[in-house]
């Protein structure tokens, strides 16, 4: 949601008729978007106006913007330790960002923190990093209250956008020449309950956006993320296995193995729920691969529920996961829990967890030697003597061929690592060889 929010302020900047620049001393504009997600992302913001502030010394008119989830929730902090920063601009303010520019021209800093979105961000131009693929967002903000989380917090509570405004935005991006979409909400499997009529809509709407997406003219890889394990239901399953461009991966996250922890998370599945749903979707798409999200430290968690996880882990077999140390959150519930776990040990089970999924990922990408998969070709290496590219399960495959970024080829996997694999072309219908 940060990158897809990254993308509109760009397209804002640039609709002004800015330019982009590597050179902070060429800069007019600077704009920090932030994540208030963990500490460590948190704690960078303040580390870069330090070091923006000799650029402001030496070009007073530069304008600094402080923007996203970490100026949605320090707010007035920002320019009290920062007084360099022209502009803090929240969430749901990202359209007012170039009139806050203008306005800090002539009447100094400039701060909006509104707490309700008017216009979807989606509905902004957008500057995107790759021509052949685009985040689109869904449904900003998130109506569960799990306990270590700040996004609805800073987020806000759920707002869907309708249908036919998502399905224009993704027949505009495919006539553009993008191939690729991801879905974005907090909890896709609730998409629309808030716009609904409740028992209005009697197959749950986010199956019936994945078909319809899914058949948009030149679409040929649909991602979504992220579902919830407690709002999952087997439409979403159906739509996946029955629509050919819905890709073969899903990530699902777990964030504890442990019932109890779980509970204290308000997290309200339970661990064999959670692996029965694996289950069903295994049996359903056979090759898909699953990543998560997990959270070693939660408050309360004991060595035994530490083992739940680690036992939920193996037989998940998971081919990636990304995993956190719990980062207690100001104004969330779990920030005050008593019992936090000690550093020292949640570092301890978080270089066990991790060892574990690189165990379970390695083995996951060997299975995929000698396998002949379509790759779409992402961008080449900076010496420009290879490419990397996905496969539809979201594997990196590195190729020795040049080949377009958005063009698609088939490749023979040769060699596995961890976190990615090696493949040779086997053909490249539409790929222009350099
Ligand atoms: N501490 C650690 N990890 C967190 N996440 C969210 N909040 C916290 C927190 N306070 C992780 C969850 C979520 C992912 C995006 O970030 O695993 O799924
Ligand atoms: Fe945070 Fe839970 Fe909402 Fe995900 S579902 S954004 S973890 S509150």
């Amino acid at each position: 949601m940060n990158e897809h929010d990254s993308e509109r302020i760009g397209g804002l900047l640039m609709a002004d008729g800015m330019l982009p620049t590597d050179d902070v001393d060429q800069a007019r504009v600077i704009v920090l978007n932030t994540c208030a997600i963990r500490e460590n992302a948190d704690n960078k913001l303040y580390g870069n106006l330090g070091h923006l502030k000799p650029v402001k010394d030496r070009h007073p008119e530069l304008k600094i913007v402080v923007s996203g989830c970490l100026a949605q929730k320090d707010q007035g902090l920002i320019q009290r330790k920062a007084p360099w920063v022209d502009v803090v601009v929240g969430t749901h303010a990202l359209p007012h960002l170039l009139d806050l520019l203008k306005e800090s021209e002539t009447d100094g800093p400039q701060m909006d923190v509104r707490e309700y979105t008017e216009t979807f961000p989606s509905a902004l131009p957008a500057a995107r990093e790759d021509a052949f693929r685009a985040w689109v967002s869904i449904a900003p903000g998130c109506d569960n209250a799990c306990t270590f989380c700040i996004v609805p917090l800073v987020r806000g509570p759920q707002r869907s956008r309708s249908i036919g405004d998502i399905l224009a935005e993704v027949q505009g991006l495919a006539a553009r020449g993008v191939v690729e979409v991801t879905l974005l909400g907090q909890n896709v499997n609730t998409f629309g309950r808030d716009v609904t009529v409740p028992a209005s809509s009697p197959t749950p709407l986010f199956s019936r956006l994945l078909r319809e997406v899914g058949a948009i003219d030149g679409i040929r890889r649909v991602r979504f993320t992220s579902p919830h394990p407690h709002d999952f239901t087997p439409d979403v399953i159906e739509a996946m296995a029955e629509t050919p461009t819905v890709c073969e991966h899903i990530h699902f996250p777990l964030q504890s193995g442990s019932d109890r922890v779980l509970k204290a998370m308000r997290r309200s599945y339970r661990r064999e729920r959670y692996l029965g749903w694996l289950d069903r979707i295994r049996a359903a798409i056979p090759d898909i691969a699953v990543s998560t999200d997990i959270i070693v430290g939660f408050p309360g968690e004991t060595e035994e529920d530490f083992a739940r996880t680690l036992e939920v882990v193996e037989r998940a077999a998971f081919d990636s996961a990304f995993m956190f140390q719990y980062s207690p959150r100001p104004g969330t519930r779990a920030a005050s829990f008593d019992e936090q776990v000690p550093k020292v040990v949640v570092q301890d089970r978080f270089e066990r967890l991790v060892e574990l999924q690189e165990r379970i990922g390695a083995a996951r990408s060997a299975a995929q030697l000698g396998a002949e998969v379509e790759v779409l070709v992402e961008g080449g290496d900076k010496k420009g003597v290879s490419t990397q590219a996905r496969t539809r399960t979201n594997r990196i495959v590195h190729l020795r061929d040049v080949l377009e970024p958005g063009t698609f080829a088939q490749a023979r996997i040769v060699a596995t690592a961890t976190h990615h694999l090696t493949g040779e072309l086997v053909r490249s219908p539409d790929a222009v060889t350099a």
